[in-house]
């Protein structure tokens, strides 16, 4: 089992709690330090409870792309890092062959908590709702707002819902760049995850071969 999140330790008094949507949060964070250490305290949505920690965003300030994952896994919460388990692995050797340094790109999940359901020793993945969608929605427009990507990736359908505003049909809409009325470009193709439950060997052979085109195109738009 996870240790308990400091929250339920009562380790972090409520006063340091970010309040939930609606209500006046903590100042506009200064840096990506700042809104890490905003975030470590979050309870804008129940998640926080079971998971290990949060799960920020990873690389630097002046990344020209920005990818979105759904939210971190097993191995993700207790690492403390996004994207290091076995889509991961998937996304960092496509990126590679890409040519897109990863250590220059800022990789972080619409929504920073592992939300999973128990079976015996396990953690099973669950997918997060469109509340906890929403309440994550915070942290990743300061995320973008601080880093001002080229391109913002969105990895999967949970990523789309959460940057474009509404439920987009990600196989049908792949490889395709939307406007943002704010002016943030999101390019939508799919989570990483996808080409692991494939099992068919040739058809999986065909997907990465898809995603890394994919890539490739998001390696054109990044200035
Ligand atoms: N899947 C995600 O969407 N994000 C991660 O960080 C890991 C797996």
């Amino acid at each position: 089992m996870p240790s308990p999140h400091p929250h339920a330790r009562g380790e972090i008094p409520e006063r340091h709690w970010p309040k939930p949507e609606g209500e006046v949060g903590p100042p506009q964070a200064a840096s990506l330090d700042e809104l890490r250490a905003q975030a470590e305290v979050c309870r804008r949505c129940p998640l926080w409870r079971d998971a290990t920690r949060t799960v920020f965003g990873e690389g630097p300030r002046d990344a020209g792309a920005v990818f979105v994952g759904e939210q971190p896994g097993d191995q993700e919460d207790l690492a403390g890092k996004p994207f290091v388990g076995p889509a991961g692995r998937v996304f960092d050797q496509i990126l590679e062959t890409a040519g897109i340094e990863r250590d220059k790109v800022y990789v972080t999940n619409a929504v920073k908590h592992f939300k999973f359901e128990p079976r015996g020793k396990r953690r099973i993945h669950s997918k997060p709702n469109a509340g906890e969608i929403q309440a994550c929605r915070w942290w990743m427009g300061q995320e973008l707002d601080l880093i001002g990507p080229d391109i913002v990736v969105a990895l999967g359908a949970t990523a789309a819902q959460s940057l474009l505003g509404k439920a987009v049909p990600v196989t049908k809409m792949r490889g395709r760049t939307f406007e943002r009325e704010d002016g943030v470009r999101v390019f939508v193709t799919i989570h990483p995850s996808f080409i692991l439950r494939i099992r068919d060997s040739a058809d999986k052979e065909a997907e990465r071969e898809r995603f890394l085109d994919d890539m490739k195109a998001v390696k054109k738009l990044m200035a």
